[in-house]
Parts: C-alpha cells; sequence; structure tokens
C-alpha cells in the first residue's frame, strides 16, 4: 500500500450509501487482517470480528461520541488480549485497517468506546479477549457537501452541520521538538522540507485521526532519537489515549519505514532526560 497516499486521502466518513460492502471486500479485509496487518506487539493475541448494520442498534448507548452513533452497513471490532502496549497495539493495528478500508476506497469512521465488557454484552461476542477498537465502515456516500463531524464539545458533536467547523489539525511545529519540549528552534533544519523522508512521515504523523480530534501527544528529536510524548489532556480517556498513540505511531511507522525499513520502537523512554513538564510522559523512542 502507498501509506503516505492513503494517509493523506483518509478523512473519517459518517454517511454511507445504502448498499452492501461485497462478501468479496469482506473476505478481503479479513485476509489482509490475517496475513499483512502491522502490528506494534506481534505476540499479543488479537482477533477481527465483522459485524452488520445490525450493529448499530446493539451498540446505541454502548459506543459513539454522547449525541449519536456512526450508523453504517458493517463495523470492525478487534479483541485483544490484555498486555504491555495492548492498547496502543491496537490503534496501531485498527489504523492499518482503516488505511486498507481507505485502500479498497470503502469510507470507514473510528468509534469510541468506554466499557469493553458493555460493548461484548451488546454484540453477544463470548471470548475472554477485551474490546479493543471499534471503527464503522461501508460504501461512503458521494457528496459534493463537505461533511465533517462539528465537534463543539463531547456532548455538542454535529454531522449534519454543512458549516465547515472542525478543529484543525495540528501542524508540524505544534507537533515536533527539538531537545524539550515546546521548542521548535532547529526543527526545520533537522527535518527538512517537503521532499525529506523525515518530514515526509512526520507530517503523515500530523494527519493522525484522534478522538475528538485531540491529538495530546507530540514528538520530542533528542540525540538523534525521537521520542513520541503523550500530553495530558483532560477530554481523552486512556482508552482513546492509548489508541491515539497507537494511530500516530503506525502514521510514522509506515511512512518512514518506506526508506528507512522496519522501525523499531522501545518504550518507556527516558523521561527525566528529556525534561518534560508535568504530566507529561514519553511513550516510545525509535533510532532512524
Ligand atoms: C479513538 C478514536 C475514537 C473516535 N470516536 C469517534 C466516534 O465515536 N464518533 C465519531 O463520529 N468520530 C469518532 N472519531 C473520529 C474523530 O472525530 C476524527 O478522527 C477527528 O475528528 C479527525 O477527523 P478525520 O478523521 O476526518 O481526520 C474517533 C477517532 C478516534 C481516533
Amino acid at each position: 500500500m502507498n501509506y503516505s497516499a492513503l494517509i493523506q486521502n483518509r478523512k473519517s466518513v459518517r454517511e454511507f450509501a445504502d448498499k452492501k460492502v461485497s462478501a468479496a471486500a469482506l473476505a478481503e479485509i479479513e485476509t489482509y487482517y490475517q496475513k499483512s496487518c502491522q502490528r506494534l506487539v506481534p505476540d499479543l493475541e488479537t482477533k477481527l470480528c465483522v459485524f452488520g448494520e445490525e450493529a448499530k442498534e446493539a451498540l446505541e448507548g454502548a459506543a459513539g461520541y454522547e449525541s449519536f452513533l456512526v450508523g453504517a452497513p458493517n463495523y470492525l471490532v478487534l479483541l485483544s488480549a490484555k498486555g504491555d502496549q495492548a492498547g496502543e497495539n491496537a490503534g496501531f493495528m485498527m489504523e492499518d485497517m482503516v488505511l486498507k478500508l481507505t485502500d479498497m476506497e470503502l469510507g470507514c469512521c473510528w468509534i469510541t468506546f468506554t466499557d469493553s465488557e458493555k460493548v461484548k454484552a451488546a454484540l453477544k461476542i463470548d471470548s475472554p479477549l477485551d474490546v479493543a477498537a471499534i471503527v464503522a465502515f461501508g460504501q461512503g456516500l458521494k457528496t459534493t457537501k463537505r461533511l465533517r463531524v462539528n465537534i463543539l464539545s463531547m456532548s455538542n458533536v454535529d454531522i449534519a452541520a454543512q458549516r465547515q467547523y472542525f478543529a484543525p489539525k495540528h501542524g508540524l511545529h505544534d507537533m515536533v521538538f527539538m531537545d524539550t519540549w515546546g521548542n521548535t528552534q532547529g526543527v526545520d533544519e533537522y527535518i527538512g522540507f517537503y521532499d525529506d523522508m523525515l518530514w515526509e512521515a512526520l507530517y503523515a504523523a500530523t494527519l493522525s485521526p484522534s478522538y475528538l480530534n485531540r491529538q495530546p501527544y507530540g514528538f520530542i528529536i533528542h540525540e538523534g532519537q525521537i521520542t513520541l510524548v503523550k500530553a495530558p489532556d483532560s477530554y481523552t480517556d486512556e482508552i482513546d489515549a492509548k489508541l491515539g498513540l497507537g494511530i500516530v505511531l503506525l502514521h510514522f511507522s509506515s511512512t518512514a519505514s518506506q526508506w528507512a525499513g522496519k522501525i523499531k520502537w522501545s518504550f518507556g523512554a527516558d523521561a527525566a532526560k528529556l525534561q518534560l513538564p508535568e504530566g507529561y510522559e514519553a511513550v516510545a523512542s525509535c533510532k532512524l
């Protein structure tokens, strides 16, 4: 897959054509998951379940932004064993599935949830694994209107609004720092410009989808290492925070690996060395 192009083209789709996803397409999704889906923690047991439109009713009240659940012909639910980085791994894997769906020209949207057991009960999932990630998908409705969700607050999310109001994504200079959090001096010299590979990987990271589009994270470049840092955010709970970190790692890694080979992350970098402000956490580092 051409990750850079897919990442730039992807956007959340919340309106779907009244058309079934073909059995062949569902089989292709399943095969991709089994054979190609990228993993952050390869040894962690996971399982992908596919549900039809009946899942919408079942999920009502168990998933989705407070005021509405995206109704779609199908839903992907990723189950995972518990373990270190299980949440980040789920974000990483499911975002790879999202980009596969994008590659197949299917539209999709991440769906938040807070209680694995509640979702399992609603969907009658009988498994010792936890619900780790949910995505709605189908044939996106072709529309000339630029439909984006209108996020004013958690309890005021409105899809019908055609007014183009949504929080913009963070730019590179809001997200990439040199040596200490917030310091942008020297970043441009280090990461180069549009045709530079590191720039491209970090740009891909800025396009990551996140819960309520909050993007509570950033990168610090220090002594040749790139460290992903989690920023505190009172809106984003632990599940969505970890999914978001996994998603941003997938965006960065899948783009960077096009020139640097497989990116190896080590988790829990030396936070003290980075002099992070209170409440910030070093998540993972890699050397390029
Ligand atoms: C973990 C996670 C949970 C999300 N939950 C929902 C949701 O329940 N409903 C929804 O409409 N969008 C949901 N989104 C989509 C975000 O609102 C969307 O990614 C963000 O607004 C950025 O827009 P974009 O995906 O078009 O780039 C979620 C995204 C993530 C990553």
